[in-house]
């Protein structure tokens, strides 16, 4: 049975020190840990409070191993749409973790490549935090709508719904790659911590959908209550509403 708690704060600000909290609570007194980081708006204010923590030395993150949870499919670090390249610029140069030391996705897809992908995260021990952000749809990483629980990381047809969503942080729909390779939500959801991040009034359908309504593949997020984590969702005011 999930342990699933939910935090409901004031805004994005507080989310991102809320977030921080937990994170470094986590990482606290750990030799090594397993960490997948979501890219999105969402989780930005929490990395750049990590940074600034460890630049003032309250911070010592040591041997932490980063697992890279989704990428448009084909696109090469060069591109300016890389998620690669936003995690580089987000979380790995902030807090200076070297890109060499990250399990990184195939960006080809190739499916052999993909089972060796999550092989290797096996035989590594699996994910010890994930930190995720939800999609307008309920997504999460890139399993969208009709995923199933056990999927594997592959191959996925981007929806319109994240298409559009995409769209603002590259110009327009044009810009969105259709497809991508996600991690799969077998090995997401065997992760043994979840912090799920959510904010903004757009996200306030979804997250009580994720949350309260029935537990399936048109919601993928709300998988996140029967995962064996311990979830930790970390919703601002404009998401919740004021239940
Ligand atoms: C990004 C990712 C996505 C986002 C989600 C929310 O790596 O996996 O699932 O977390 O689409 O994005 P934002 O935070 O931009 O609303």
């Amino acid at each position: 049975m999930t342990d699933l708690r939910i935090e409901v704060v004031d805004d994005v600000v507080a989310l991102g020190r809320a977030a921080a909290d937990h994170v470094s609570g986590f990482l606290a007194g750990r030799e090594a840990s397993t960490v997948v980081p979501a890219t999105g708006e969402t989780p930005l204010g929490l990395y750049a409070e990590l940074a600034s923590r460890q630049g003032a030395g309250e911070l010592y993150p040591t041997g932490v191993t980063i697992v890279q949870l989704d990428e448009y499919l084909g696109v090469a670090p060069e591109d300016r749409r890389s998620l690669f390249g936003w995690m580089h610029r987000t979380v790995l140069g902030p807090l200076g973790i070297a890109d060499d030391g990250v399990l990184r996705l195939p960006v080809d897809g190739d499916a052999a490549a993909c089972a060796i992908f999550d092989r290797t995260l096996d035989d590594r021990g699996g994910i010890d935090l994930a930190i995720l952000g939800l999609g307008d749809n309920g997504h999460l990483g890139f399993n969208e709508p009709a995923s199933n629980v056990a999927s594997p990381t592959r191959v996925v047809e981007l929806t319109s719904t994240t298409i559009e969503a995409n769209a603002r942080y590259w110009g327009s729909t044009d810009d969105v790659p259709t497809r991508a390779v996600t991690l799969g939500l077998g090995p997401l959801l065997r992760a043994r911590t979840i912090v799920l991040l959510v904010a903004g009034e757009r996200k306030r359908g979804i997250v009580h959908r994720a949350l309260e309504g029935p537990v399936g593949e048109d919601v993928p997020a709300s998988f996140l209550r029967e995962a064996g984590a311990e979830v930790t969702v970390i919703v601002d005011r404009a998401a919740w509403g004021a239940s």
